[in-house]
């Protein structure tokens, strides 16, 4: 069955209208992970969790005309904010969960995820979907524009060992879905986890 996306879908559209305006400086971090990725001319690549598409133009300049990028969220309004912000010229957003992708096995060469797996509800499937549709050797990028205790502390929390995101679980948990983990980074000022397709 479906998962039920309701209170993400609550959460992100109540917030959608705001979101650029909140994180107005985010930009260049965005496009320094996107440069990390080591993505060629012509590649096609996804954007999950695109919300209002901060990720999508360094996606483009990264793969060029000929390339392809994919954004998809699970969030209208997310993705209204996205085209209201011309950002749909530089990739086809869907409305789409990415538990159940509408795209071929093995199509992507990389998968982008900012701010995505902490709002999934069964990542360990979710993972295996997003590997599904990736290439062997393709990889899976994991952002965020903070890292883990600064976003912890962002939001009055503290941040513990049993968080997802936190190497000693992430690993296991991507290696169980299709994915090897080769870098980790959690810095204050960004988090990024690069994982590879594997058999
Ligand atoms: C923290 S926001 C990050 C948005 C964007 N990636 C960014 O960095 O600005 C997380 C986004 O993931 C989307 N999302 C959450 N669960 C999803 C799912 N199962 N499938 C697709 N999108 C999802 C939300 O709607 C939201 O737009």
């Amino acid at each position: 069955m479906a998962a039920d996306h309701t209170h993400v879908q609550e959460f992100f559209g109540a917030r959608a209208a705001d979101w650029d305006r909140k994180f107005p400086d985010d930009g260049p971090a965005y496009a320094a992970a996107v440069a990390e990725l080591g993505l060629a001319a012509g590649d096609a690549v996804l954007d999950a969790g695109c919300g209002t598409g901060r990720a999508l133009a360094p996606l483009r300049d990264a793969v060029g005309a000929r390339g392809v990028v994919i954004g998809v969220d699970v969030t209208s309004e997310m993705l209204a904010e996205a085209v209201r912000a011309g950002r749909d010229r530089h990739a086809v957003l869907l409305r789409a969960d990415v538990a159940r992708l509408p795209l071929r096995p093995g199509s992507l060469d990389v998968v982008f995820g900012a701010g995505l797996i902490s709002h999934l509800p069964e990542p360990a499937a979710n993972l295996r979907e997003l590997a599904r549709v990736t290439r062997l050797g393709g990889r899976l990028a994991l952002f965020h524009p903070i890292g883990r205790a600064a976003l912890a502390a962002r939001q009055g929390r503290t941040i513990t060992d049993d968080d997802l995101r936190a190497e000693p679980r992430l690993r296991p948990l991507l290696a169980s879905a299709g994915w090897r983990l080769l870098s980790y980074a959690d810095e204050d000022a960004r988090y990024l986890a690069v994982a590879v397709r594997e058999g």
